[in-house]
């Protein structure tokens, strides 16, 4: 590594889980007891054991972490976080016996968001969102996707995008969008699903994209959604925009949305609990990232399990998010997520952390900024008051975290 001996910020006196695979002890977090990060325009300059600090360096601003734990700023990989109102009475509803299909249609579920977000100004929904973001930021987020897909027209999609990117320059944090217009089906396109393509690919995708509101393109493939072929169609239209996809897929039942999305080489295909083998193998080759939700699984009292034992087989990266959604995971604690990836999942805290760190980063395709502690990568942190990474996944409920640096500033949690 080439020495500057000037550097912006230095943190001593932490512990580092780096989450780089190449470095530390092997533990799957790569850790670095007494470690020592340097920080220079806002990328990490220098990483590694606080000895082996090359000599002859300065530093505009010494960081002493008292004991504790540095890692990668987490990344929520799968939100929805930009809608208004709330749907608790469908919580009801479910609890009572009603289906969340059978919910969805009756004209509820997704549609009742829908209804909401479009009569919502563009300020009402960076208002609305604001606070689920900054309960997200709290725990150490530094990065977070934000899907469109309760506006479904173009308008109201345009609306949710702005607001999305405006939320994340009011919360300091690094957003990232994703058009989601094939969510559900509009009530006005009722029996015309693929009329409603039509414009999601003609109209809507054009104007995301000329736009630049979007960073990736997302489908909901599923029979209350839209069919394998409706997503090829959405998918071929947002390739020639040259936007990366992502898929809702296999969530609800097997339509072999995992095997689509890794054939248009999608960043992620994210839920997977009825996903087969050969899904998973053909995710393993195109090199697919799988997002898992068990918030959404635990919110809909979900009994079959993604194929966690196959993913890691076939070294299927792993990634975990909130999923923050009205309908199946008001959640806004990606914390939480790990605890119940590893109680419900039976992930490692190791690979729950990885997930939404590292892996987390590749579900977004942005593993090249972000995502480890290793040199040149941005200086997206946060600051933990624990004794060992482990418990980043074992106390649920608890937010252990005590400092945020994004860009390497320190700003606020
Ligand atoms: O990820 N599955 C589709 N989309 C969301 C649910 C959205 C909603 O119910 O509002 C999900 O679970
Ligand atoms: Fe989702």
């Amino acid at each position: 590594m080439s020495i500057d001996p000037l550097w912006d910020a230095l943190w001593i006196n932490v512990h580092l889980a780096t989450m780089d695979e190449a470095a530390g002890a092997g533990d799957g977090y790569g850790t670095i007891r007494d470690g020592a990060l340097a920080v220079r325009d806002g990328r990490i300059a220098w990483v590694g054991p606080r000895r082996d600090l090359p000599s002859g360096w300065r530093v505009v601003t010494e960081h002493d972490g008292r004991g504790a734990w540095l890692t990668p700023g987490l990344i929520d990989c799968h939100t929805h976080l930009v809608y208004a109102g709330n749907r608790a009475d469908e919580f009801e509803m479910r609890l009572a016996g009603t289906s969340y299909e059978e919910i969805a249609k009756a004209g509820g579920g997704i549609a009742s968001t829908v209804r909401a977000t479009r009569a919502a100004s563009e300020d009402d929904l960076v208002a609305e969102g604001a606070g689920r973001l900054r309960r997200l930021v709290a725990e150490g987020v530094t990065t977070v996707e934000i899907k469109s897909g309760y506006g479904l027209d173009t308008a109201n999609e345009l609306k949710m995008l702005r607001a999305a990117r405006r939320l994340g320059k009011a919360c300091g944090v690094e957003v990232k969008t994703t058009f989601l217009g094939a969510h559900a089906l509009p009530p006005e396109f009722s029996g015309r699903a693929d009329d409603y393509i039509a414009l999601v690919c003609d109209e809507m995708l054009p104007a995301v994209a000329d736009a630049k509101l979007a960073d990736a393109v997302d489908v909901f493939c599923e029979h209350i959604g839209f069919t394998p072929a409706q997503t090829e169609r959405v998918f071929d239209a947002a390739k020639a925009h040259g936007l990366p996809v992502k898929l809702h897929a296999d969530q609800l039942s097997d339509l072999a949305g995992a095997q689509l999305a890794a054939r248009y080489r999608a960043l992620s295909a994210d839920h997977l609990e009825h996903t087969s083998v050969d899904s998973v193998r053909a995710m393993a080759e195109a090199g697919t990232t799988a997002v898992l939700l068990p918030g959404a699984f635990y919110f809909l009292r979900e009994v079959q399990q993604p194929p966690i034992a196959m993913l890691r087989h076939h070294r299927v990266p792993m990634a975990l998010a909130t999923d923050c959604n009205p309908g199946t995971s008001p959640c806004t604690s990606l914390l939480l997520m790990l605890n119940m990836a590893c109680t419900l999942f039976r992930l490692t805290p190791a690979e729950a952390l990885a997930g939404a760190t590292r892996n987390a980063a590749k579900a977004l395709g942005i593993e090249d900024e972000v995502g480890e502690l290793a040199p040149d990568l941005r200086a997206d942190l946060a600051l933990w008051d624990i004794s060992q990474p482990s418990e980043l996944a074992y106390a649920f409920g608890a937010n252990p975290c005590i400092g945020r640096v994004t860009r390497g500033r320190v700003s606020a949690t």
